[in-house]
């Protein structure tokens, strides 16, 4: 079966929805771990000042960070990728 790879010219992105459903949700859809929750627009907030914002947590989120395992498990993902389920996950731009 061929399905992420077939975008067509942009190297088969994978869209935010995809990236959180099979990787983020796990564990920040419940908050386990202490992981900030999906749509919880203040716990992201707070980390995106200290990070510097969301470029800042983007690499937090590549390099792991104590209980979040590097780049969310999803090896496989590019930076956009990631940023892209960030921006979804947290609400910030
Ligand atoms: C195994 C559980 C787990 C999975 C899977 C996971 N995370 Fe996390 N994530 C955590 C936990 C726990 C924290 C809080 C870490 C801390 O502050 O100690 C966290 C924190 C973060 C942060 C905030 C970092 C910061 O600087 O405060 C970002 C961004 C993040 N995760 C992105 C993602 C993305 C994107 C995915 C999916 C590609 C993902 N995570 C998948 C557990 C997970």
């Amino acid at each position: 079966m061929e399905v992420a790879t077939a975008a067509g010219g942009g190297g088969g992105a994978k869209t935010p929805d995809e990236v959180i459903a099979k990787h983020c949700n796990a564990c920040h859809g419940s908050g386990l771990l202490g992981a900030p929750k999906i749509g919880d627009a203040a716990a992201w907030g707070e980390r995106a000042k200290k990070e510097g914002g969301v470029d800042g947590l983007l690499a937090k989120a590549i390099s792991g960070l104590n209980s979040m395992p590097p780049k969310g498990t999803c090896a496989d993902c590019s930076d956009p990728e990631l940023k892209g389920a960030i921006q979804k996950m947290s609400g910030l731009k």
